[in-house]
């Protein structure tokens, strides 16, 4: 079963190294505060419409981002290029924080990587500072459900 990691957020802090291994290398008190920049888009809303943190809905849900594949909160409408990544299956084990750290820097660049023919993002915000990216992943990962492995 997957549990709400929301329980543990406040003692996740103390035990952020244990429950990043493997999947963060950012620090997850530092994202929460980096991910002021992505709330005007982002909201954070976990699966039994706990407010994590409230935001835009420009962009979809980034409730439960590790392992979620790319382009498939099923109520958001997204634009083809990212659309088609879910559609035909292209990454199946879903957004880890290498692949998340380039996509949030260049969404398009990273488009164009993965699919064919002209990417197109919906996303036009580039976070370029590399370390604030893994620090909001190490935050996202945080509040999300417990990784099942
Ligand atoms: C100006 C609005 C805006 C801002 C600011 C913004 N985003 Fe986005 N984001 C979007 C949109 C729109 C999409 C959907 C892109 C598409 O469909 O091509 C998106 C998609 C994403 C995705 C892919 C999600 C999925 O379901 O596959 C991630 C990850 C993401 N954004 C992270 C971030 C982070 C982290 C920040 C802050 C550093 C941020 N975004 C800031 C608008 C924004």
């Amino acid at each position: 079963m997957k549990f709400p990691a929301i329980a543990v957020a406040a003692t996740a802090l103390f035990a952020a190294p244990a429950f990043a291994d493997g999947h963060a290398t950012g620090d997850a008190a530092e994202g929460e505060n980096v991910f002021k920049k992505c709330r005007s888009c982002h909201m954070i809303v976990a699966d039994d419409g706990t407010e994590i943190q409230k935001g835009g809905r420009t962009g979809p849900n980034l409730y439960g981002i590790y392992q979620r594949v790319p382009g498939s909160v099923e109520d958001y409408r997204y634009g083809d290029s990212l659309a088609s990544i879910s559609e035909e299956g292209l990454m199946p084990d879903g957004w880890v924080e290498e692949e998340f750290v380039v996509y949030v820097a260049d969404p398009k660049a990273w488009l164009e990587t993965k699919v064919e023919g002209n990417a197109r993002s919906k996303m036009s915000y580039k976070l370029r500072d590399e370390q604030e990216a893994k620090d909001i992943w190490a935050y996202l990962v945080s509040v999300g459900p417990a990784p099942e492995s």
